[in-house]
Order: structure tokens, then C-alpha cells, then sequence
């Protein structure tokens, strides 16, 4: 255990704790290699990882009694921790140039953090900002970082992903990454050899990537989820009989950290009613916004981003609890069961492989058209390669992803064999399945979305046609006939 005091000297704790034979000596400090700034679950768990990795890491939070208990849970680990009660002393316990990376809740804490810390730092300093922070502020901080350096740092993998192996996506000046790459090679969750890190462009460019995979987040568990339903509503199954199906799909082409976790979830049973978890859990989803910003952000662009806007609207109307309890009551009893046999385990397993294929397509897609407007450069198959361990989307896919956009990056991936074939022999399921969702009742908006941006793609004469027709109609906005190719502003015989 270490406690620093000013004047660059800690005071150490030797011996065991409680028994007597505590000893306590005065040492010249050592300096630490890197420093974090809040310990919640992520900024605790990130700790101990680079501390685990052999780096030396100084530690502060705004309250010196978290630090405390922090230490005091970090075991072994903890002589690789300093600790400091104030700014000043932590910063102090930097070796130079200072590398600090902050953990803190996005928005103004990170601004206000700067802020503090600007004073003390010296040029050259590095702030990494390794929350899910919004890439427009990551933009205005590394514009903004002079004479320091800001790094914008998307961090995934939840708790335990950060602690033993997150996937980042790092953003800002190439020489600010390669100041803390060694310690985010070291403490990165490791495919085949290959470090889930990597510096994907300037500014807010790692933010970015990062509010993307979360969208992708919100689309892939949206869609798990109404196949969940599809199973209790439409096959009247219980938690427990859906386990060893997720498991299995784990087994083959949807092996992914979600479906497992999905397995492990349906599983599970309630200590104090001993009733399946999933039965007592509230209906209502939570979001922090980074699904929100990534559909608001595909709209500006005029991007097509459609099965995640509707994973964020079903969450959206997940929170309207007693309006879908008035609606059931005036609009009848929800979903009805399904005849039995209508809807098998490969069903809907095509129905999610086709559904998966599209909402990520979608995604990179996204990816793809904001590296192109921001100039960003984004490595496409790089950001697929970061992708494949360690964050939450992690997925047997991606690595066939991977490989599809060092094929050919700007091609949308439905148009890549391996992921045409996909849709191919599943789009029938993904279509059966969303047609006896609908005939029954049951709501499946991703799916159906991903459809639909599917059926669209597929349609070389599509029904906008009509669209100009009314448009020119009502407010004679023109339209282009297609004997007439290039020729704009024609007008239809309505007067
Ligand atoms: C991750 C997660 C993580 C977090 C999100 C989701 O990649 O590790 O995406 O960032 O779980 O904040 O949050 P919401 O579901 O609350 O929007």
C-alpha cells in the first residue's frame, strides 16, 4: 500500500495489515509511467489491467476514500498502484511527458477535468479521454489541446473486457497515440496474436468508430431480443428451453459474445423467487445515448442506418410501460401463439444471420461515408480486426468482415460473396420469420427494418417514381424522365 506526500516521497506500508507487524517506511517515489483519473467500475478495472501488465500507474479519484478502498481491494496488484489524496500530488507522481488518461462521466466532467488539470500539466502532457465521450467534443478538444495533446479514446468491453482486454478506438495526433501505445497494445484484448487497438484517424475519428459500434450494439441486441420473443410470445417457451439454443447458435456462424451471453442470461434463475431471471426483470430498457447519437448522425448524412433506428426506437417505447398496457387493453391481448412447428430453430437462426449481416452493413456503411465527408481515412478492415475481441459486438462475423473490407473497403459488405451468400440462403428466414411475427401480433422492428433495407436494395425499379409524381403535383419540384436521362425540372400533364 502507498500513500504519496507532497515533496515526491511515499510512505510505504510493509507487513500484514491487522497483525501487529505493520512496518512503514519513507521512500524516494517512483515515478509512474501513466496516470487515470476515475475510479468507477471502468476507470477501477482499466487500473488494474495496466497495472497487471507490468506498468506503473498513479490513480486519483475526486473522492480519496474510493481511492482507498480501491487499494485496499487490488491485492497484490496494488504495489504497481500510487495513490494521491490531491491533483497536485498526482500529477507529481508522473514521469514526463505525463500521460493521463480520464475515466469520467461524458460531457462536462471531461471538460471540467481538462480544465483542473490544464495548469499543472506542462507541454507535450497527453490527455486520453477514454470515456464514450461525443466525437464533436473529442474534435474540439484535440483542436483545442495546445500545448498539451488530447487523445480521444473509445473504450469496449464492459467491466470485465476492461479489465482483462478491452477493444479501443483511438482518435487525434498520430504522435499522441504512439506516446501510450505500448501500454494499449499491452493491456488491449488479444485475436490471434493481433492487439484489439488501434489510432483509426484524427480528432473525434476514434469517438466516432466508438458511437458506431455501440449503434451496432443496440441493433444486434434489439434483434436477439425479438427472436427472444418470438420464442416465449409466439412458441410459448420458457427461459430455461431457450438456453441450449442461443448455445448452440453459439456454436456456428452467430458465435458472438451477445448470443452467448443471451444463453447464460436465459439460463438463469432468481435466487429469491426462483423463478427464470429474464421473467422478473422490468420490460423497460435504459440508454445512455450513443445508439441516438449514431441514428442522429446517419441522418445528417443521409445515411442508411434503419434496423438501429428502430433498436432505438423499441427502446424508446420500451420505457412507455402504461401506454402499452392501455394499448393491449384497447387494441386486444398483444401477440398469439404460433401454430405449433410454423417456426423452427433454423428459422430463426437464418433470420438472425440475414438480420445481423444487414444491420452491420448498415453500420459500416455509416463508417465508411463519415471517413469520406470528415476526411478521416478510417483503416475500414482495421476497424472489423479491432472489433473481433474484447468489445461487446465481438463476433465470429467480424473476422469474415475483416476480410471482406481488405477485399474491396468502400463496397457495402451485402455485396461481398461470402456475405452475399449469407443473405442468400437466409433472407427466406429472416422473411418467414418477420411474416408470422406479423400475422401473430409480435412486434419485430430491427428484423423487419433489416428487411426491408434488404427487399429496397434488391428492387432495381424502386416506387420513388410516385414520389416525384406527387411532389410535382403539389408543388411543381420537377422530376427527370427516364427517356430523358440527365434532364431535370420536367413537369407532369396536372397543371
Ligand atoms: C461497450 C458498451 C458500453 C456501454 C454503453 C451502452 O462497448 O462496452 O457499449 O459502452 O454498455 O454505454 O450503453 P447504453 O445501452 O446504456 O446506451
Amino acid at each position: 500500500m502507498w500513500a504519496l506526500h507532497t515533496g515526491g516521497t511515499f510512505i510505504r506500508r510493509l507487513g500484514c495489515p491487522g497483525t501487529g507487524q505493520e512496518e512503514w517506511s519513507v521512500e524516494m517515489a517512483e515515478q509512474a509511467e501513466i496516470g487515470l483519473i476515475g475510479l468507477g467500475t471502468m476507470g477501477a478495472n482499466l487500473a488494474l489491467n495496466i497495472a497487471e501488465k507490468g506498468h506503473r500507474i498513479a490513480v486519483f479519484n475526486r473522492t480519496f476514500a474510493r481511492t482507498q478502498g480501491f487499494l485496499a481491494e487490488a491485492g497484490p496488484l496494488a504495489d504497481r498502484l500510487l495513490p494521491s489524496e490531491t491533483l497536485e500530488a498526482f500529477v507529481a507522481s508522473l514521469s514526463m511527458p505525463r500521460r493521463i488518461i480520464l475515466l469520467v462521466p461524458a460531457g462536462q466532467p471531461v471538460d471540467d477535468q481538462i480544465a483542473t488539470l490544464k495548469p499543472l500539466l506542462d507541454p507535450g502532457d497527453l490527455i486520453i479521454d477514454g470515456g464514450n465521450s461525443d466525437w464533436h467534443d473529442t474534435n474540439r478538444r484535440v483542436a483545442s489541446a495546445a500545448p498539451l495533446l488530447h487523445l480521444g479514446l473509445g473504450v469496449s468491453g464492459g467491466a470485465e473486457g476492461a479489465r482483462h482486454g478491452p477493444s479501443m478506438m483511438a482518435g487525434g495526433a498520430a504522435e499522441a497515440f504512439a506516446m501510450v501505445a505500448p501500454v494499449l497494445k499491452a493491456i488491449a484484448a488479444d485475436f490471434a496474436g493481433s492487439p484489439c487497438v488501434a489510432h483509426l484517424g484524427p480528432g473525434g475519428a476514434g469517438h466516432y468508430v466508438k458511437m458506431v459500434h455501440n449503434g451496432i450494439e443496440y441493433a444486434d441486441m434489439q434483434m436477439i431480443a425479438e427472436i427472444y420473443g418470438l420464442m416465449r410470445d409466439g412458441l410459448g417457451m420458457g427461459a430455461a428451453d431457450m438456453a441450449p439454443i442461443f448455445a448452440g447458435w453459439n456454436e456456428g456462424i452467430l458465435q458472438s459474445y451477445l448470443v452467448e451471453i443471451t444463453a447464460d442470461i436465459a439460463a438463469a434463475t432468481d435466487p429469491e423467487t426462483s423463478r427464470p431471471m429474464l421473467d422478473v426483470i422490468a420490460d423497460r430498457a435504459g440508454q445512455k445515448g450513443t445508439g441516438r447519437w449514431t441514428v442522429m448522425d446517419a441522418q445528417e448524412r443521409g445515411a442508411p442506418l434503419s434496423a438501429v433506428e428502430a433498436a432505438v426506437t423499441a427502446r424508446i417505447l420500451s420505457s412507455r410501460a402504461a401506454d402499452r398496457v392501455s394499448g393491449e387493453a384497447l387494441f386486444g391481448s398483444g401477440p398469439s401463439p404460433l401454430p405449433r412447428d410454423a417456426l423452427s430453430q433454423t428459422m430463426m437462426e437464418g433470420a438472425l444471420i440475414a438480420g445481423k449481416v444487414l444491420a452491420y452493413a448498415q453500420g459500416f456503411e455509416l463508417l465508411a461515408k463519415a471517413s469520406a465527408e470528415e476526411d478521416w481515412a478510417l483503416p475500414m478492415p482495421k476497424v472489423a480486426e479491432i472489433w473481433r475481441a474484447g468489445c461487446i459486438i465481438r463476433s465470429a462475423m467480424l473476422d469474415d468482415m475483416a476480410a471482406a473490407l481488405g477485399e474491396a473497403a468502400d463496397r457495402s459488405l451485402i455485396m461481398a460473396p461470402y456475405f452475399a451468400g449469407l443473405l442468400i440462403e437466409h433472407h427466406g428466414a429472416l422473411r418467414q420469420t418477420v411474416s408470422l411475427a406479423s400475422a401473430h401480433g409480435i412486434a419485430v422492428p430491427a428484423l423487419s427494418a433489416a428487411l426491408g433495407y434488404f427487399d429496397t436494395m434488391r428492387t432495381a425499379r424502386g416506387t420513388a417514381n410516385m414520389l416525384q409524381a406527387q411532389r410535382d403535383f403539389f408543388g411543381q419540384h420537377g422530376f427527370e424522365r427516364l427517356d430523358q436521362p440527365g434532364q431535370t425540372g420536367l413537369h407532369g400533364p396536372w397543371g
